[in-house]
């Protein structure tokens, strides 16, 4: 089969190759599923470089997630999941098949378009996890950086059906419009607003939440605008810079700031919710209460021009 390999850590403009790889007949406890569709993530450039929390195993078939349709079982699976569709988030995806234990997948409607389906196991998880750690109930104000992003877009919808207020932090104008319509209340661009003063003039206390994805100078302004016993939780890196802040801003206002990352998310969950959850999320992804974004659709065979279109134009890349 296909796959797009690389053998050494580093930039993925250098290190991808697209070559031809044996795939073995899944394992006693595996299935086979058929790749349709695959996101590209901030994460998989990570994972190329060797600086992701999950380390690759070289040479390795790059992707951290996808989604498919079962095309085989090994002995030990009940043969009626042939022609049932999964998503998963696991190394090895930018190939034409992969090989899974039941662990390691979860099944998604098969009217669910792949486009979608493909993006549900981390960045709609993720959305979902984020705001229950913000904890916030209806009328409390929610602040997101790198608010067009997938996560974000998820994030203000989600927000939203609870009746949260999101201020959305955004760096280009031409992206007000569709977070607006998504149910922000307020749309900023942290690099043509004073965001400082225009946060407090619209929550009046402050952000009761803070979620960030960036750092540096934009995360270094979040701790002045959170609200008394407000909370920041930092969930990516986008800028690579750290962020400086005063340890009095941090006591006088009683907050509290938390990490989050998914898998540690995940592991603090029972096997039932995490079900449940998954239900309510495909559900809504389904039925289009929830609308999960992407611009372009390139060939797996196209990786070379799918990764350049996302460096240059930051749009949302799909691989077929
Ligand atoms: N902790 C976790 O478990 C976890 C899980 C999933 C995702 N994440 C993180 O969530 C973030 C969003 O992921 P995604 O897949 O949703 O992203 P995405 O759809 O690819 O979008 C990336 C967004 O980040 C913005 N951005 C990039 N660099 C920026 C910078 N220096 N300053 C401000 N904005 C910047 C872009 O803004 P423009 O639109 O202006 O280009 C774009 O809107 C990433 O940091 C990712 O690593 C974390």
């Amino acid at each position: 089969m296909n796959a797009i390999i690389f053998k050494e850590s580093g930039s993925w403009t250098d290190t991808l190759e697209l070559t031809e790889t044996i795939l073995n007949e899944p394992a006693a406890d595996e299935v086979q599923i058929k790749i349709l569709a695959r996101p590209v993530n901030p994460s998989d450039e990570m994972f190329i470089k060797g600086i992701y929390r999950q380390k690759p195993s070289l040479p390795q078939i790059a992707g951290l997630e996808g989604t498919g349709i079962i095309v085989k079982c090994g002995p030990s699976i009940e043969k009626s999941l042939v022609g049932k569709h999964a998503a998963f988030r696991t190394p090895g995806t930018w190939a034409e098949k992969i090989n899974l234990k039941l662990s390691q997948f979860r099944l998604v409607p098969g009217n669910l378009p792949p486009e979608t389906a493909c993006q549900l196991s981390l960045n709609t998880l993720t959305a979902f996890a984020l705001l229950e750690q913000a904890g916030l109930s209806a009328n409390q104000w929610l602040l997101l950086t790198a608010a067009n992003s997938s996560v974000g877009r998820q994030i203000i919808q989600l927000a939203k059906q609870k009746n949260i207020n999101v201020i959305a932090i955004v760096r280009k104008d031409e992206h007000k419009n569709l977070l607006f319509s998504l149910g922000a209340r307020a749309v900023l661009n942290s690099e043509t607003q004073n965001i400082e003063e225009e946060i407090k003039t619209i929550t009046g206390m402050g952000a009761n939440a803070i979620l960030d994805a960036v750092g540096g100078r934009l995360g270094t302004i979040l701790f002045n605008v959170a609200a008394p016993f407000g909370k920041i939780i930092i969930y990516g890196r986008l800028s690579n810079e750290n962020v400086s802040f005063s340890y009095g801003t941090v006591i006088y206002k009683n907050m509290k700031m938390e990490g989050f990352g998914i898998d540690s998310w995940m592991k603090s969950k029972t096997e039932e919710e995490l079900g449940s959850i998954w239900e309510e999320l495909t559900t809504l992804a389904s039925s289009g209460a929830l609308y999960i974004n992407y611009d372009e659709i390139f060939g797996l065979a196209n990786y070379k021009e799918a990764i350049t279109c996302y460096k240059n134009t930051g749009k949302r890349i799909i691989l077929k």
